[in-house]
């Protein structure tokens, strides 16, 4: 009897293999059903990045292969491994993912689940019903990488909370509250925010913040920084009275100009010296409890120094040559090869990134600056790491004070770039500079001191 419910298992099992995955698109899951009653939660969510993953172009284009028109390209997950679903799928619609497995099938397409709905992304549901996070090495020393190795999800209809509901009015029959501390634990958002490739560690967030919480170099968890207490009591449920102490769920990041600002310090001084410019920077990560920019490959924040006589013109970079912006930084249309405004390469700065490099299995080009999916290793490390500031001297020629030189203008633009220039022109993509810091200096030079030089 249970040999043949085994093999009746079994059969059905080779059976679902093959059959297209199952929605997990109920709509008493949806971010929409909790907004009824959570509406300014579900707002403060459906603004941020994780609200709004399912409707990021970017996403399914690094998947299937697609430029920022949509015309394939070949660069993409399934660009690069054709046939293979991957497991793109674990963090951007991980409910499907753990029910698929659950049920006993294969790899989940990302864009078909995107396309079709068959899941709420990045959920209200998703965290709320979590009994269980892991975050495990195996004997490899790697971290055991898939969702539904990492995490428990219950099926209920239990919501877990970061504290009981005090409320137990009618309305809040609509589902079980229980408290959970794993809502405050970082773990929480280690599930996703650590992402182990075959050959490399692709973002390592949650590692790089644990190193220092373990070193007591920091207190802070994800959660207070990137889910900032509200100032004054909010409505956790509209029409319950507003509660003490609600953490905001629009999860401010690379994408909000105060935490932009707010990472990190940038002095600037220039002084003249044995007829030449010196300009000295320092940058320091002061508000990341994690490398800046944080490890997601292909971000990069990028020092600019601008350096111009009385009439505007750039004064020549004479300093060392390590200081200057690699390719990364922008080197013009692939085709025309004309530079833009954006285009940094060989302009004197600096590029703070972790670069992932690797041979392309399509195409057996080595590739730098590229997606986890393709890395073989880490090309070389300049983000930004809390306690470590980067220190450089710009060294400027001086034109003669009659042709200018008598007032020197310096600018030090730090700005954060969600993708490599080069990419970017690569895959038809716009990037934005989003600011970070800006420091200004004005040298008047004495005619005196000009004739001395
Ligand atoms: C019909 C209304 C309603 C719907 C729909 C609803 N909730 Fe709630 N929920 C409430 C009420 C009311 C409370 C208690 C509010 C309070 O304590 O101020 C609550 C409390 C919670 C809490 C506990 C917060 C805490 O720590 O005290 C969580 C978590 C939660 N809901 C999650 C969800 C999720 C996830 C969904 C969607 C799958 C959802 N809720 C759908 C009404 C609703
Ligand atoms: C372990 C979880 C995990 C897996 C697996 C995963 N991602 Fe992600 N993905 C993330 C996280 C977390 C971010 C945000 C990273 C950051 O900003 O630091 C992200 C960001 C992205 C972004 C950037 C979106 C933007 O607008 O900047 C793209 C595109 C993306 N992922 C595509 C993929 C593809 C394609 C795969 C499969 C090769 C994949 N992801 C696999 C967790 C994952
Ligand atoms: C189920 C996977 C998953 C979990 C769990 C998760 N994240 Fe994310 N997170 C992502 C993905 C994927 C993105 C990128 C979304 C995009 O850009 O389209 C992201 C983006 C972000 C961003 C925005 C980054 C930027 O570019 O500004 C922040 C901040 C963030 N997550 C914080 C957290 C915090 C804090 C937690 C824990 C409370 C958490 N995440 C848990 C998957 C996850
Ligand atoms: C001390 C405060 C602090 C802590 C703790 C912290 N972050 Fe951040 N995080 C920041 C700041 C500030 C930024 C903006 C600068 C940047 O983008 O690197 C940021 C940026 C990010 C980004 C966007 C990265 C990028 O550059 O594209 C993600 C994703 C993120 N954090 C996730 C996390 C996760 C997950 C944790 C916990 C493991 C965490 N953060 C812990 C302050 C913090």
């Amino acid at each position: 009897m249970d040999a043949i419910r085994r093999l009746a298992a079994l059969l059905a099992a080779g059976f679902l293999w093959t059959a297209p995955a199952q929605a997990d698109n109920d709509p008493q899951k949806s971010p929409e059903y909790c907004g009824a009653c959570h509406q300014r939660i579900y707002q403060e969510w459906k603004s941020s990045a994780m609200g709004s993953d399912l409707a990021n172009p970017i996403v399914k284009q690094l998947y299937l292969g697609l430029n920022g028109r949509n015309q394939p390209d070949g660069f993409g997950y399934q660009g690069v491994f054709p046939g293979h679903n991957g497991d793109c799928a674990d963090c951007h619609v991980p409910t499907l993912v753990i029910n698929e497995r659950r049920a006993g099938r294969g790899d989940v397409n990302l864009a078909t689940a995107i396309d079709q709905k068959l899941d709420h992304g990045i959920s209200c549901q998703f965290f709320h019903t979590l009994a269980d996070v892991r975050i495990r090495r195996n004997a490899d020393g790697r971290y055991e990488r898939r969702i539904f190795e990492r995490v428990t999800l219950e099926n209920g209809e239990r919501k877990f909370g970061p504290r009981l509901s005090r409320h137990k009015g009618p309305q809040s029959r609509a589902h079980e509250t229980v408290a959970s501390p794993l809502l405050k634990d970082a773990k929480l958002c280690g599930t996703c925010h650590l992402n182990q490739e075959e050959k490399v560690l692709a973002i390592s967030t949650y590692q790089d913040w644990k190193a220092l919480y373990d070193a007591g170099a920091t207190n802070d968890t994800c959660q207070s920084c990137h889910m900032p207490l509200h100032p004054a009591p909010v409505e956790v449920a509209t029409g319950f009275p507003p509660r003490e102490a609600v953490r905001s769920h629009a999860f401010p990041g690379a994408r909000d100009a105060a935490m932009l600002q707010r990472a990190v310090d940038l002095t600037l001084d220039a002084r003249v010296d044995g007829g030449e410019l010196i300009v000295t920077t320092r940058v320091e990560n002061v508000g990341a409890a994690h490398p800046v920019p944080g490890s997601g490959p292909i971000r990069n924040v990028i020092l600019k120094i601008d350096a111009t006589d009385a009439k505007g013109r750039p004064l020549a970079f004479v300093g060392d040559p390590k200081l200057v912006l690699p390719p990364l930084a922008g080197t013009g249309n692939p085709q025309t090869k004309q530079r833009d405004a954006q285009d940094w390469a060989g302009l004197p700065g600096r590029l703070y990134s972790k670069v992932l490099k690797g041979i392309n299995p399509k195409t057996g080009q080595l590739q730098v600056g590229v997606p986890g999916f393709v890395a073989d290793e880490v090309a070389f490390d300049t983000t930004l790491k809390p306690g470590q500031p980067d220190v450089a001297a710009f060294r400027f020629a001086l034109p003669p004070a009659t042709d200018g030189g008598d007032v020197v203008d310096v600018r030090a633009r730090l700005v954060y770039r969600w993708t490599y220039k080069p990419m970017a022109d690569r895959k038809l993509w716009t990037i934005d500079d989003r600011p970070m810091r800006e420091e200004h200096r004005q040298l008047r030079l004495a005619s005196t001191t000009a004739a001395a030089r």
